[in-house]
């Protein structure tokens, strides 16, 4: 006697077993193009591991009273400022929503070209929508130099 199947001979058992290998089959494709759509967000998500030499940055000593001068810190803007209580080193990104700020001799104030924070020479806020301080940098006078380091 012939086992059960259909008009071809073929056995349910083996179209049952076809579906499960293509089942298996989509289930691995789908796994294998999520990983790759999600390798390069994370990668994008992921921070940089910067070497320590780019946390530092010098500029001379040659920075007046109430100038401002920006160097690259870590790969972020930094203002460096010389005030009467001596040189002070602020991250220029606004805390508001994160434009860069920009110095002005004439007011003695930081301030953001976004919408209009504005920071004294200690970085606090003094008007404006940011929610806090800019970031202080820690900042050391040598010889001939004005050394910032990301703390
Ligand atoms: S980003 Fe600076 S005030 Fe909005």
């Amino acid at each position: 006697m012939a086992p059960p199947g259909d008009d071809d001979g073929n056995r349910p058992e083996r179209g049952v077993d076809r579906r499960r290998v293509l089942q298996l089959l989509m289930g691995g494709s789908t796994a294998v193009l999520a990983g790759m759509a999600a390798a390069p967000v994370a990668s994008y998500l992921r921070p940089l591991a910067l070497p320590e030499a780019e946390a530092v940055a010098a500029i001379d000593d040659s920075l007046g009273l109430w100038e401002a001068r920006q160097v690259v810190v870590a790969g972020r803007p930094v203002l460096v400022v010389r005030t009467n209580e001596g040189v002070r080193a602020f991250s220029a990104i606004c805390t508001h929503l994160g434009c860069v700020v920009k110095w002005r001799k004439g007011r003695r104030e930081f301030f953001c070209p976004c919408h209009g924070a504005r920071f004294d020479a200690e970085g606090r806020v003094r008007g404006g929508p940011a929610p806090r301080s800019l970031a202080r940098l820690e900042v050391s006078e040598e010889p001939g130099a004005i050394v910032v380091r990301k703390t």
